[in-house]
């Protein structure tokens, strides 16, 4: 219902064109994060304080986009099928958007389903990376089951800013809390 909700608020300024002059529940983007409470390396699900918005952007006019803050830097890393990162910190406040493979993210310790992150490559790809040495003493294990590489965008934060965001719960963003931008797939004919 959420999900419809969001996505008649944004198609409306997307038909309209206008400014929403009625309330309307706003969608922001959820991602999985890795980051740290008492010196550990902790996942949760971080919802965007940005939400959505209708771009003005030439090119992308009238679609829907969320600014989510400055950047430096771009690494395009290609990891092997069955490649074990091992144990880790974050280098630098980071988001990684993974385009291709599975990276699997394991917070050593947490056997539950708190302390695990499956994320495909692709559309529902892009995580932020917050374990920095200063904040987790031993980070987190990343590996690569899939059969193809993992290809990844790491893409530090300027400043190493971490983005304003809420956190939604401990554990990684469910199925639910990443696909709601799907109802922003059908645009104007
Ligand atoms: C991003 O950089 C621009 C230009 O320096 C600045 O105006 C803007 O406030 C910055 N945005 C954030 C979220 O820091
Ligand atoms: C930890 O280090 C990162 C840079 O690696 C920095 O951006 C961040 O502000 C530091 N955090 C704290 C709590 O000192
Ligand atoms: C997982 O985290 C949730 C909070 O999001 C908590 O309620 C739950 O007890 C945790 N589960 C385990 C097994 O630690
Ligand atoms: C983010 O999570 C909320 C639920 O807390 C959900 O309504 C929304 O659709 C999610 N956003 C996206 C882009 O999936």
């Amino acid at each position: 219902m959420q999900i419809i909700n969001a996505f008649n608020c944004i198609y409306r300024a997307l038909v309209t064109f206008a400014a929403m002059t009625e309330p309307c529940l706003a969608l922001s983007l959820n991602v999985t994060a890795i980051s740290a409470q008492n010196g550990a390396s902790v996942l949760e699900c971080w919802q965007m304080n940005t939400p959505f918005v209708v771009s003005t952007e030439a090119g992308t006019a009238g679609s829907a986009s969320a600014v989510l803050g400055n950047v430096t830097g771009l690494t395009y890393t290609v990891l092997p099928a069955g490649f074990d990162g091992g144990l880790h910190v974050a280098p630098k406040n980071q988001w990684v958007a993974f385009i291709k493979g599975i990276a699997v993210v394991t917070i050593p310790g947490d056997d539950s389903p708190n302390g695990t992150a499956t994320i495909t490559g692709g559309g529902f790809g892009l995580i932020f990376a917050a374990d920095t040495k200063n904040v987790s003493k031993i980070g987190h294990i990343t590996r690569y089951p899939g059969i193809t590489e993992t290809v990844g965008l790491a893409i530090p934060t300027e400043d190493g800013e971490i983005p304003m965001h809420k956190v939604l719960h401990r554990g990684p963003c469910s199925a639910y809390e990443v696909t709601g931008q799907l109802g922003l797939a059908t645009g104007r004919g």
